[in-house]
């Protein structure tokens, strides 16, 4: 009888395995830490993993994109299991995609609901190798109290700016406030600085590095231009640290108080105004301004969510990507920490834009972000940006931006007789 009894058991656990929830899996995904990315990354993929029964392992990676990419390349070219799912940025689909599942036969169907643009952007020969998950654009966050204490209109050209930032800095030191200064961008030589030195060429009317048709057209008047306008802010309105400054030292200068204008991307506009900052309430976000015979250009970043070819859980690690990527994830993080959605909806909602009124007023900014050449130089995109940053950050510190840009195109044309 006893014998018969067990046996009766194990058949009955035995069908309870398999009318149950899959046995619990623990998923690793890496998040970059700029802002709130990472708290925001781990209550998104807790929740999944309270949902599912499953378990997370979020890991942290280096806040600049360009130490974050040769870590994954690392992580990668091991075909390591250890990271299932990758948060990748919007300019390296071409770069990773050997590495990275086909996401189509699961996930295609979510394609339909993110802009056009960005699934096109994540689709590498035929194959759906990411699904966005937030964007970014290139941002002026302005000091509405000091514009309005100076009577000073929001600037629309860099010759504005600049006239304005050091308007306000003098009078702001002559008044006791020593520590106050113009301008914070992001000038550290690294994948931010070409995001911004992008968008002063691109502003000028000087093109994106290589245009759509992977022409080299850098070596040109108008970014000569855009470039030496940039040297000149320089220990000028920019503090000679900006030299430094990536996103986060940006923002630590502008949050404190101590800066009248900032280049940042949205996540910064959530910050601004939390309850520890001392500029809550008093600030602006605009587009960026033009040179005196450009348009307003604002880089296209973001991130993406990419499963790694090598994950050990597969199917988990893509419903673990529907989750985050989905409508209702997107929403909380737009309004939580401004994170602006890939999906065009997510645009006419109210409480988004009620949260982030910039996200309504600057949807046009948005939606005609001028993407860096990533897509037509693919697999060389990272070596393309890091000699033009490299090459900007010699010109920031000093040296003459026309023989600069002229070496620069030279270099980048033997880059791309190889291949691109
Ligand atoms: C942000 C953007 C990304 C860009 C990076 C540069 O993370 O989302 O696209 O490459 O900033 O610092």
């Amino acid at each position: 009888m006893a014998g018969r009894r067990t046996a009766a058991g194990i058949l009955v656990a035995g069908m309870l395995a398999l009318a149950g929830p899959a046995p619990a899996a623990t998923l690793a995904i890496s998040c970059g830490a700029v802002g709130q990315e990472l708290e925001q990354c781990r209550t998104g993929a807790e929740a999944w993993a309270r949902q599912t029964g499953n378990a997370v392992k979020v890991v942290s990676t280096p806040n600049s994109a360009t130490e974050r990419l040769a870590l994954y390349q690392q992580i990668l070219a091991a075909r390591s299991p250890d990271i299932d799912v990758l948060q990748i940025d919007v300019i390296w689909p071409g770069i990773l995609a050997p590495h990275l599942r086909d996401l189509t036969p699961t996930l295609g169907g979510e394609a339909a609901g993110h802009f056009p643009a960005l699934v096109a952007n994540d689709t590498v020969g035929g194959k759906l190798v990411a699904l966005p998950w937030f964007m970014d654009a290139g941002l002026l966050y302005y000091r509405t109290d000091l514009l309005q204490k100076y009577g000073v209109a929001v600037p629309e050209t860099w010759a504005d700016l600049t006239a304005a930032a050091a308007r306000i800095q003098a009078a702001e030191r002559a008044a006791g406030h020593n520590g106050v200064w113009g301008y914070v961008w992001q000038g550290r030589a690294y994948e931010g600085l070409t995001c911004n030195a992008l968008e002063w060429i691109a502003s000028h009317g000087g093109g994106t590095v290589v245009d759509g048709a992977g022409k080299v057209t850098v070596d040109n008047p108008a970014a000569v231009r855009a470039l030496e306008t940039a040297r000149g802010w320089v220990d000028t309105i920019s503090p000679p640290g900006v030299l430094t400054y990536a996103e986060e030292e940006a923002r630590g200068l502008f949050q404190s108080g101590r800066a009248v204008f900032m280049r940042n991307w949205p996540y910064a506009w959530s910050l601004a105004q939390g309850a520890d900052s001392s500029v809550k309430g008093k600030v602006g976000v605009a587009a960026l301004p033009r040179g005196p015979d450009g348009r307003p250009a604002a880089a296209l970043g973001g991130q993406h969510l990419a499963v790694s070819k090598y994950s050990a859980h597969p199917a988990l690690a893509m419903d673990l990507v529907r989750h985050l990527t989905g409508r209702a994830e997107q929403k909380r993080r737009a309004l939580e920490a401004s994170f602006n959605p890939t999906r065009p909806d997510l645009y006419d909602d109210r409480e988004v834009a009620a949260a982030n009124p910039f996200m309504a007023s600057l949807r046009a900014t948005f939606q005609a972000a001028t993407p860096r050449p990533s897509t037509i130089t693919g697999a060389r995109y990272n070596r393309v940006s890091q000699e033009f940053f490299t090459t900007v950050s010699l010109v920031l510190g000093g040296g003459g931006a026309d023989p600069a840009l002229e070496a620069l195109a030279a270099r980048l044309n033997r880059i791309k007789r190889r291949g691109w």
